[in-house]
């Protein structure tokens, strides 16, 4: 029987820090015995707002590099460029034609990158989440493993193939494509600030754990981290309750070391934050450490990773151009 099939992106932006890795990346690896996987770095996501010129090829490496180190198996694994699949700008184009304004207007990324002004938007931005569609439907994707913040795009994925297998009457052409969302830490918050998420844009560095911290980085950016003065207790898990830090701290320790966060708690149930913290100092370090200096060994072998991502191309092209045909094939244009 033919494996579900997984596609995912990530832009190639830079600097990754543990949001991205507990968010996005540790999940692409426990995936890739269960499914045929595609990973793909959104380089033509990237270009939709501002981005350096002269850094995203560095950044294209980077998060490869971290794909590699993370243990993403690179045989087993299709690991590309979103722009050396050309055949993902011709479906997005398709599906331009097939989605309806009024769709795009309802999505809350593009109202929130767009800011104030959003006659300055870049074309691009707007029918970002089209491209997106289509670089998962041009896989006949089955899965797709997002951050929560990414669910709104998924569904809107979903319509654009649905209406699209009405529209030219080829019921189940294309698959809807389901949803993977982490259910343990959805989202990462910042170590400043328990209600914010951990970002790559957040000015302050000490917000954040990066990929490439080094051991000592690592140590006081936990001690610095913010916390309350009460101790640990269930309570932090109430629905209304403010110990936002607290909270996050913990589902941090749980999802580095794939556990519950309730099972956490009662672990370490009346005991400090400065007690807690050291453990979490310890475990952070024995899991990022290593992922830091692979990340750093295999950056240095450009022509090593281009290599990979060349072979890999090469299969996703093939799947792509074939699935381009049929579809042109549908729509009338072969
Ligand atoms: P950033 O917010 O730092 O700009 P991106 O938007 O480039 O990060 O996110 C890349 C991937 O990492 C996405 O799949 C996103 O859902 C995930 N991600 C980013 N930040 C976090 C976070 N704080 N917690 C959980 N996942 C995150
Ligand atoms: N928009 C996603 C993000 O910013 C990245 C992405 C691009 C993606 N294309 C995708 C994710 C297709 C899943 C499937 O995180």
């Amino acid at each position: 029987m033919e494996k579900n099939r997984i596609l995912s992106g990530i832009q190639p932006t830079g600097n990754l820090h543990l949001g991205n890795y507990l968010g996005a990346i540790k999940n692409f690896v426990s995936l890739q015995n269960k499914f045929d996987c595609l990973y793909m770095l959104a380089d033509y996501h990237a270009i939709t707002t501002d981005y350096n010129q002269a850094e995203i090829k560095n950044h294209i490496f980077e998060t490869t590099a971290a794909f590699l180190a993370s243990g993403l198996d690179n045989e087993k694994n299709i690991i590309f460029r979103q722009s050396r699949v050309s055949a993902h700008l011709e479906l997005a184009w398709i599906l331009n034609c097939v989605a309806r304004l009024g769709w795009l207007n309802r999505m809350t990324q593009f109202k929130e990158k767009a800011g104030e002004n959003k006659e300055k938007a870049s074309i691009g931005l707007y029918t970002y989440p089209v491209l997106m569609t289509a670089d998962i439907l041009i896989y006949g994707a089955t899965h797709v493993p997002v951050g929560e913040d990414q669910k709104q795009h998924l569904e809107l994925c979903r319509d654009i193939a649905q209406k699209f297998n009405n529209d030219f009457k080829v019921k189940d052409f294309f698959k809807l494509p389901e949803p993977i969302i982490p259910t343990n830490v959805s989202r990462i918050m910042s170590l400043r600030d328990g209600t914010k998420k951990m970002s790559k844009s957040d000015p302050s560095d000490s917000s954040r754990i990066n990929l490439k911290d080094s051991n000592d980085q690592i140590t006081q950016k936990i001690r610095k981290a913010k916390t309350d003065n009460e101790p640990i207790k269930l309570n932090i898990l109430d629905e209304n309750s403010k110990r936002f830090e607290a909270k996050n701290l913990i589902s941090i320790y749980a999802s580095l070391q794939d556990k519950n966060v309730k099972e956490i708690i009662k672990e370490y149930d009346g005991k400090t934050f400065s007690i807690f913290k050291n453990k979490l100092i310890d475990v952070m370090i024995d899991k990022i450490s290593p992922i830091s200096n692979k990340i750093k060994e295999i950056q240095k072998d450009k022509a090593f990773i281009e290599k990979i991502l060349d072979t890999s191309e090469r299969k996703a092209n093939k799947i792509a151009n074939d699935n381009l045909v049929k579809i042109k094939n549908t729509i009338g244009l072969i």
